[in-house]
């Protein structure tokens, strides 16, 4: 329960556990709702036994219904079954079981039809009495046949009634991680499950199955074939993943960023060169050179920090940089040169889209390097290099620490390869004395949290909220939105400022604040009027601005936020910040459940 506890942030819709009991029987409780909604169920009904499996879901196939909660179990009742992933073929693959007798289906998962595939297999090898030995081989033998005929992906445990102190796992295209500890193993989809057990992890491939037992394990791919797995340290430890005196995650992890954007640039600056040091881009000074075209790929708030990146590497390297949704990058001809340089940018490394275009990238032949925060991630591991954000875990599921490190770090992307073409030294000095700067400055905006409470309550009744933007900050508003909309449900938008009067601005009213983030820059004249715009048609204005903004703003703003000065293009890094902070305390004031706001999951395994 502590273990699914702490995996809850990536599925709360459903859970499960079931548990072998000394009798050979599976006891599953499982119910619709979160993990304290099953903890009442155990504590009412208490399974026995020293071994099981347990789920946390995010629906996909089938509502969320106890039925359709997961483990599943198979026509036999004796096999049960935890599921992340899609199993795109279940329909065919039901209808023969069907067809072959089997009219025992309970729920309408995918799932289930896996663990009646596997069960099935399983019993057909079983026709003469065998021994533990034997029925350990037969059921993996199983898991591999059936798994051979599955199109889709999976992240897969399993125990059998028959078979003591046994678990199968197996992998493909969603996160598997064995836990090696004393006489005891475990398995996870993250090792956050797992760290207050152990921090030594074998980190699954695709495709492939082990067998888990209390002091072994054994590794085999899809057609047998065993092998030796490097045993790796985690990382973080237990006390990372915990909220400590904050009332949520999304709390401590902004709260967290003068240390997480900190660690994003440590070691990783060169006063002498006025440059940045990313070995871990597996790239020579000349390779770096000849990069003539950029892609930056990723979803949602990491989308967000690309967009942001194209602005910056554009403006500090003049390399022409596109930035292409990963989930439509995968399945277009996006027409790249040889020189073109990709990167995927994912927190957790596992994005099914972003693995998806990283994937396709690296089949057509082009370069591809991630940018991640969990060092063990699928990405991570697959991509041709890359650069570590060190952010420790997030755990919130809205995405805020892990942005504004992946921002540090496309500064440090820009001014390398800058440095290598037209970026002078004064020009890059001046954005490593402002880099450095940045911890203390976003100190200052935290600084900022008990205003935008205040602005907070008095706007919680709005219809909706708006966020505009210009350049480097375009992206910004797009951000802010996202982040309103996930935590406080209300409806929101971002959009570049001038693109106001293009249609936007029908939707203004008094109930509808518009959020413009319009630091001292060079465009901040036209920032303003745009908001002059809105003003005339009684729209309450929020202005988030820097340095000596304030002054021109306060006749057209209602609400004046003011940061610290930075070069424009490290301007986002601060101004999402009372953003991160305005989401929360909408939030909290709605009651909202900040860290796990409905139908959203951190981590997006499946399509
Ligand atoms: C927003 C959010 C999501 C993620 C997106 C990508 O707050 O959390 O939009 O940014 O699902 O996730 P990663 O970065 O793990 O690939």
């Amino acid at each position: 329960m502590d273990g699914l506890r702490r995996l809850e942030y990536r599925g709360y819709d459903s859970a499960g556990v079931s548990i072998v009991n000394r009798h050979h029987e599976i006891e599953t409780r499982k119910c619709a709702g979160r993990i304290a909604s099953l903890a009442k169920l155990i504590t009412a009904k208490p399974p026995s036994g020293s071994f099981g499996i347990s789920h946390t879901r995010w629906a996909t196939h089938g509502k969320v219904t106890d039925e359709n909660a997961h483990p599943h179990v198979d026509a036999t009742g004796k096999l049960a079954l935890v599921h992340n992933g899609v199993i795109e073929n279940y329909q065919a693959l039901k209808e023969q079981l069907i067809q072959d007798g089997d009219d025992n289906f309970r729920s309408n998962t995918d799932t289930e039809v896996l663990a009646h595939l596997i069960g099935k297999l399983y019993v057909d090898s079983c026709a003469t009495t065998v021994d533990v030995d034997q029925k350990k081989s037969r059921l993996v033998n199983a898991v591999r046949t059936a798994l051979r005929q599955v199109i889709g992906t999976y992240g897969i445990a399993l125990v059998h009634a028959e078979i003591p102190d046994f678990i199968i796992g197996a992998r493909r295209g969603s996160p598997l991680v064995l836990g090696v500890g004393k006489e005891e193993n475990f398995l996870a989809s993250d090792v956050s499950a797992i760290v207050a057990y152990t921090r030594d992890a074998v980190y699954l491939n695709d495709f492939d199955v082990v067998a888990v037992e209390r002091g072994k394990f054994e590794i085999s791919s899809l057609a047998g074939e065993t092998g030796d797995r490097q045993v790796s340290k985690v990382e973080f430890t237990a006390e990372d993943v915990k909220k400590g005196d904050y009332e949520h995650y999304m709390l401590k992890e902004i709260f967290e960023q003068p240390n997480s954007v900190r660690d994003a640039m440590r070691g990783r600056l060169s006063l002498e060169e006025c440059t940045a040091k990313l070995g871990g881009l597996n790239m020579t000074p000349q390779q770096l050179r000849d990069v003539g075209r950029i892609v930056l790929t990723g979803c949602g708030t990491a989308l967000h920090a690309a967009m942001v990146g194209e602005y910056v590497i554009e403006q500090l390297a003049n390399i022409p940089t596109e930035v292409e949704y990963a989930s439509e990058f995968r399945h277009r001809n996006t027409p790249m040169t040889n020189d073109t340089l990709v990167f995927a940018i994912s927190q957790s490394g596992e994005t099914a889209d972003t693995l998806g275009a990283l994937r396709e990238s690296r089949r057509k032949g082009h370069r591809t390097l991630g940018i991640c925060n969990n060092v063990a991630s699928t990405i991570a591991r697959e991509s041709d290099g890359g650069v570590y954000m060190h952010a420790g875990p997030e755990i919130g599921v809205a995405a805020t620490k892990s942005f504004t490190s992946q921002l540090a770090i496309l500064t440090l992307i820009g001014l390398l390869l800058g440095r290598m073409r037209n970026l002078s030294t004064a020009e890059g000095s001046r954005i490593i004395g402002a880099l450095q700067a940045l911890p203390s400055q976003i100190e200052e905006a935290l600084n900022l949290s008990d205003q935008l409470k205040a602005i907070a309550k008095k706007y919680v009744d709005a219809s909706g909220i708006l966020f505009f933007g210009r350049q480097f900050n375009f992206p910004i508003a797009l951000e802010g939105a996202l982040k309103m909309k996930e935590i406080t449900y209300l409806f929101a938008e971002g959009h570049p400022s001038a693109e106001l009067k293009h249609g936007i601005i029908a939707l203004v009213r008094p109930d509808l604040p518009s959020v413009f983030i319009a630091p001292d820059d060079a465009v901040l004249s036209k920032n303003l009027n745009n908001m002059e715009q809105i003003k005339a048609r009684k729209g309450p204005i929020i202005a988030v601005t820097s340095g000596n903004g304030a002054k021109q703003l306060k006749e057209v703003a209602n609400e004046i936020i003011v940061l610290p000065d930075a070069p424009d293009c490290l301007m986002p890094i601060l101004s999402v910040i009372p953003l991160q902070l305005f989401a929360y305390h909408v939030a909290v004031e709605l009651g909202r459940d900040v860290d796990k706001p409905r139908n959203l999951a951190k981590s997006v395994t499946v399509e």
